[in-house]
């Protein structure tokens, strides 16, 4: 635990010490299991659901708990400290479903998909990106064609967390791709339609417990009513979901990180060599020390974005920023957690071997690392690119 803002505010301690509890009595002893079998971890999502975390940010009267981005980011982080497969499935349906329905959904939206997705009843995902855009979702080719009474979808979406188990998608097509950014709409999709397939399965470096998934569109009929936001507003939908998107991928990089570096701590006290415990040993004392200072100054400018946000100021670059301090904190503990276990370290038996594989995907998806950069320069520059 940190001293300092926000955890001073007592109502957040607790929600804090109950999530921390049950992450690490009921969803941390089984994630060693889940990463090596792959297995999707519904039971989890289950009991998170019940805890009210699957939707936090969503008014109660739509399903949700009502609570703030600043305690999102709080739970976020300590789920991803146990499991971080489980703690990407509880960000997407969060940060990347729940919340462009809650803001940019009609009431009948809200009734019919909110309130069973933020009470965690069902699974979203979110599909922007396609085999050959990905840092570029403006020129996205899958098509959405207008036919009486709603849309003809088609076409093929890559890397979509949720994509194998979901219920709902929310999904960006473009209705005219020679338009670029302004053709494109979001629909909200449910993946029992006809023509909708999940294609592949990836297998992957870390997070194996989540699924990956290439999902085809063919020709799958899309109602009226199911346009979220208006035709051509989908890219500015995206966009701002992913700056909310990107406070909870720093909040899962933090969580990795500490899961890393409390790791690093345990065994230096304990690990002896040279006759004394290694923790002595100036060279670890430093990388203790580094890791415990980049992971607050990251864990600071997490809070921070999340702030931003509940006050309602304008926080696309303090969520890059967050991102990208955050994944880059992540990364570096986490190579370095392996460095202090040395051999040990290298072994499976050792939850830093998981967590080094798992810290890499903060750097990559809802923008890598060099995307963040972009985004912040261009605030820093008055658009300038
Ligand atoms: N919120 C709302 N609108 C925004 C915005 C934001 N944060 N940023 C830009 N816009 C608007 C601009 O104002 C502009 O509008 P006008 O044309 O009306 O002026 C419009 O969007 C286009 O802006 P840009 O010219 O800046 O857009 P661009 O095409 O150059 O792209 C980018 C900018 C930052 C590179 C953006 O494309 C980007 O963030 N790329 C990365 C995409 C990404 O994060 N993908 C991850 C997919 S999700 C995922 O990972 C899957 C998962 O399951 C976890």
């Amino acid at each position: 635990m940190m001293n300092g803002w926000p955890e001073t505010d007592e109502s957040k301690k607790l929600l804090l010490e109950q999530i921390h509890s049950f992450a690490q009595s009921e969803i941390a002893p089984k994630a060693k299991e889940a990463d090596e079998t792959g297995h999707f971890p519904m039971e989890n999502i289950k009991k998170l659901a019940e805890m009210g975390l699957m939707g936090m940010m969503v008014p109660e009267q739509w399903g949700g708990s009502g609570m703030d981005a600043v305690s999102y980011v709080m739970a976020m982080e300590e789920i991803a400290a146990a499991c971080a497969s489980t703690a990407v499935v509880m960000s997407v349906n969060n940060s990347l479903v729940c919340w462009p329905i809650n803001t940019y959904g009609t009431d009948a939206q809200k009734e019919k998909f909110l309130k069973p997705l933020a009470s965690g009843q069902k699974l979203g995902c979110f599909a922007l990106s396609e085999p050959g855009y990905g840092s570029d979702p403006a020129n996205l080719k899958c098509h959405a064609k207008k036919v009486p009474g709603g849309y003809q979808i088609k076409g093929t979406k890559n890397w979509i967390t949720n994509g194998k188990e979901a219920d709902y998608c929310v999904l960006f097509a473009t209705i005219d791709p020679a338009i670029g950014h302004k053709g494109i709409c979001a629909f909200i999709v449910d993946t029992k339609s006809k023509g909708y397939s999940v294609a592949k399965v990836e297998h992957k470096l870390g997070i194996t417990a989540s699924s990956t998934a290439q999902l085809f569109f063919d020709e799958v009929f899309v109602s009226q009513e199911c346009l979220l936001g208006a035709e051509g507003q989908g890219f500015k939908i995206a966009l701002s979901t992913l700056d909310g998107g990107r406070i909870g991928i720093a909040a899962q990089a933090l969580g990795i990180g500490r899961c890393a570096f409390d790791a690093s701590k345990k065994f230096a006290l304990e690990r002896e060599q040279f006759g004394a415990p290694i923790a002595k040993l100036q060279a670890i004392q430093f990388f203790i020390a580094d890791m415990a200072t980049r992971l607050q100054a990251a864990r600071l400018l997490t809070w921070s974005a999340a702030q931003c946000k509940d006050q309602g100021l304008k926080y696309t670059k303090e969520a890059a920023m967050a991102k990208l301090a955050a994944a880059e904190a992540c990364n570096w503990i986490a190579t370095k957690a392996i460095q202090v276990h040395g051999g040990y370290g290298y072994t499976k038996e050792y939850v830093v071997e998981r967590n080094f594989r798992d810290a890499k995907i903060t750097e990559i998806y809802e923008g890598t690392s060099e995307i963040q950069r972009i985004v912040i320069a261009a605030q820093e520059l008055n658009g300038l690119r």
